[in-house]
């Protein structure tokens, strides 16, 4: 049987943030939910998040979850300090404890998997994940004989030059047997630089520690600054795109593009330098994005070309063109093979199959159907002051440039507005509309000319 405690109630100190470090982001979601579920495949009985600082921010960020039970520690007194709270939560609970730091993100499952499954082989008290770090600086030195028994581990700030020179290192992730702990816990002592109780202490007191040493070190890596917090960004970045590339996707600069996890792509996807995705993107066959795009939630079909173009929580058609620089807002839905072109916003607007608004407009709230054409510089005036009211445009319709069409309206089927025109009424199917200053000519005017004086 396997509870699973996730360490997640320290402040963070060195990240400077305000937001408690177990919850910065990292590609879309959080450490600590990552934490989580690097653990989810061995189906724990119990799952367990120590909370401290800003426990509150962090339950109710967790709680959605399901299936935790949050374990307060107050105050923060270190690793074991935070490990001790369990006692009473666990009390009479046989089988293994597998501990997680809440700041380790980028574990595989697999790799938790390989460290549970070898601590039940070896029958060891404590099984602990290590890594040979090329620049081991800040992490707690594991001291071990060649048959992979540990003797003890000595943080980075209690070494001695001798010890810090030893480059294996702990990954503050640790397979226990449950009653063993216990039994020690309560005698852990904070005689150490942080004055202290560190769950590291643990492997000298029980019988016998085992250390299982990580394949890729990337997995291990701590997120205590910024800087680690970027780190492991870039690796978790390139670890999406390198799957991505495995599965048919092209990135031309792959560097400068990043991606969320819940991003699906279809074949022969082109991806150009400087192009986001994020939150849940579904990228159809041979879509062409970028260079330089954001895209957030965006539902592409296939043949879709986005150029230097913002586009949050929107579905689109086959072979619609959008861009450069167009703006496309939630709610919005653009059927098949329509062109969406430069300077033009959409907002929670449906457009119709084949049409097209290709300059400097903002469309919102509005209804259009097929193969209509928006001229330059048209607006749907949307808003009075209080509410936003809904302009509908039938099939074929062509509104004329710099044309303002003030919501509520309804304009019908091959109705042909003038440009310059600003409409207040509906329009039936088949009129031509205008709502604009008659032009005047005065025949043969000319300017006074000017006297001196
Ligand atoms: C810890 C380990 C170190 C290891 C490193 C790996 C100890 C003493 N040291 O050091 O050997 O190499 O992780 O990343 O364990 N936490 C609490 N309550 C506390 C203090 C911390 O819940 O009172 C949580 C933190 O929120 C964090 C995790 O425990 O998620 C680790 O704490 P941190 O202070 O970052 O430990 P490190 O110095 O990195
Ligand atoms: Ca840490």
């Amino acid at each position: 049987m396997l509870a699973v405690a996730v360490l997640a109630a320290g402040k963070g100190t060195r990240m400077r943030s305000a937001l408690p470090k177990v919850l910065q982001p990292l590609a879309g979601s959080t450490l600590v939910e990552r934490v989580l579920a690097s653990a989810q495949t061995l189906t724990p009985k119990r799952r367990l998040l120590i909370v401290g600082h800003q426990a509150e921010r962090v339950e109710e960020q967790l709680s959605p979850l399901g299936g935790l039970e949050f374990v307060l520690q107050q105050p923060q007194n270190g690793t074991g300090h935070a490990v001790q709270q369990l006692l009473p939560v666990l009390d009479g609970f046989q089988g293994e404890l597998l501990v997680l730091n809440g700041d380790v993100p980028l574990l595989r499952t697999q790799t938790v998997e390989v460290l549970v499954n070898g601590h039940r082989q070896s029958g060891a008290d404590v099984t602990l994940l290590t890594a040979r770090l090329a620049d081991p600086s800040g992490y707690g030195r594991v001291f071990s004989d060649n048959q992979g028994r540990v003797s003890s581990i000595v943080e980075d700030r209690d070494c001695n030059e001798d010890q810090r020179r030893n480059n294996l290192t702990n990954a503050g992730i640790y397979c226990f047997n449950w009653a063993a702990l216990a039994k020690v816990l309560p005698s852990l002592s904070n005689d150490n630089d942080q004055g202290e109780l560190y769950l590291t202490d643990t492997v000298t007191m029980l019988p016998l520690a085992r250390h299982v040493e990580v394949a890729d070190p990337d997995e291990v890596n701590g997120v205590n600054n910024r800087k680690q917090l970027a780190q492991c960004e870039g690796v978790l970045q390139q670890r999406l795109r390198d799957h991505w590339m495995a599965e048919g996707v092209t990135f031309v600069d792959p560097d400068s593009c990043t991606l969320s996890e819940e991003c699906q792509f279809g074949r022969d996807v082109v991806i150009e330098p400087q192009t986001h995705l994020r939150g849940r993107c579904h990228i159809g066959d041979g879509c062409k994005l970028g260079p330089a795009s954001l895209l957030t939630n965006a539902y592409l079909e296939q043949g879709v070309c986005v150029l230097h173009s913002v586009i949050n929580d929107v579905k689109v058609g086959k072979q619609v063109k959008i861009g450069p620089f167009a703006h496309l807002r939630p709610g919005t839905h653009i059927a098949d093979n329509c062109r969406i072109g430069n300077f033009v916003e959409l907002k929670k607007s449906h457009i119709g199959e084949g049409s097209k608004i290709n300059h400097l407009s903002y469309i919102g709230d509005a209804e259009l159907g097929r193969d209509v054409n928006v001229g330059a510089g048209t607006i749907t005036a949307n808003y009075d002051g209080v509410m936003k009211h809904r302009t509908l445009i039938g099939d074929q319709s062509s509104i004329g440039a710099n044309s303002v069409l003030v919501a509520p309206i309804v304009l019908g089927t091959k109705v042909t507005v003038g440009a310059g025109s600003t409409l207040t009424k509906d329009v039936q199917s088949g009129a031509l509309a205008l709502g604009r200053a008659k032009q005047l000519i005065k025949q043969g005017w000319s300017m006074p000319e000017k006297t001196q004086d």
